[in-house]
C-alpha cells in the first residue's frame, strides 16, 4: 500500500527538515516536561514530513521500551531490549535505517503496511538511551542518510537535557 505522498528528493528533504526545525523551536520553547516535548516533536514531524506514516517515541521504562507520544495507527505497547528495530537501536545506541523491514531479522510488525523504518536513539546528557524515536513509511527505502543526520541533530537539540 502506498504512503501518504511521494518520498521527497534530497533537497526537498533538507528544506522540510529546516522548516521543521523552525516550527520546533517555537513550539518547544520554554517547555521542560519531556513527554510534552515528545508530543510536540511528533506532531510537527508527522505533520510536515510526507514520507512519515507512523511517527512516535518508545521510552525506556521498567527495563523495557514503553510506547510514548505517537501519531498513526495503534502501535505495539512494549518492546524488549534488543528486540525488533527499536530494541536494536536501544541496545546498540546507534540509529537504524531499514530500507526494507521484511529483510530485517526480528522486525516487529505493528502495521502490516510498513515497508521501511528509521529508529534513532534519544540520549540524555550522560549518553544514556532514554527513548527511541521511530518512524515507519508505507513505501520501501523512504529513509536515508539525510533523515539520519537531520533527525539525530533535531533530537539531540530537543532532548539532550
Ligand atoms: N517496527 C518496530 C516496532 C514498532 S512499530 O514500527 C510502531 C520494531 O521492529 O521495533
Amino acid at each position: 500500500m502506498n504512503g501518504r505522498a511521494e518520498i521527497p528528493e534530497t533537497e526537498e528533504k533538507r528544506r522540510l527538515y529546516a522548516d521543521a526545525r523552525l516550527a520546533l523551536a517555537g513550539l518547544l520553547a520554554g517547555e521542560t516536561d519531556r513527554t510534552a516535548r515528545m508530543a510536540g516533536f511528533v506532531a510537527v514531524l508527522h505533520g510536515m514530513m510526507p514520507h512519515f506514516d507512523w511517527t512516535g517515541f518508545y521510552r525506556v521504562s521498567g527495563g523495557g521500551l514503553v510506547i510514548g507520544p505517537y501519531q498513526g495507527s495503534p502501535g505495539c505497547g512494549r518492546i524488549g531490549w534488543g528486540r525488533g528495530v527499536c530494541g536494536t537501536a536501544w541496545a546498540t545506541g546507534e540509529t537504524q535505517v531499514v530500507p526494507d523491514v521484511h529483510a530485517f531479522p526480528g522486525h516487529i510488525a505493528c502495521d502490516c503496511r510498513s515497508e521501511s523504518e528509521i529508529v534513532v536513539p534519544v540520549k540524555d546528557s550522560a549518553g544514556r538511551v532514554v527513548a527511541v524515536f521511530d518512524v515507519d513509511s508505507f513505501r520501501k527505502g523512504a529513509f536515508d542518510t539525510v533523515d539520519r543526520e537531520e533527525l539525530e541533530i533535531l533530537l539531540a537539540d530537543a532532548f539532550s537535557d
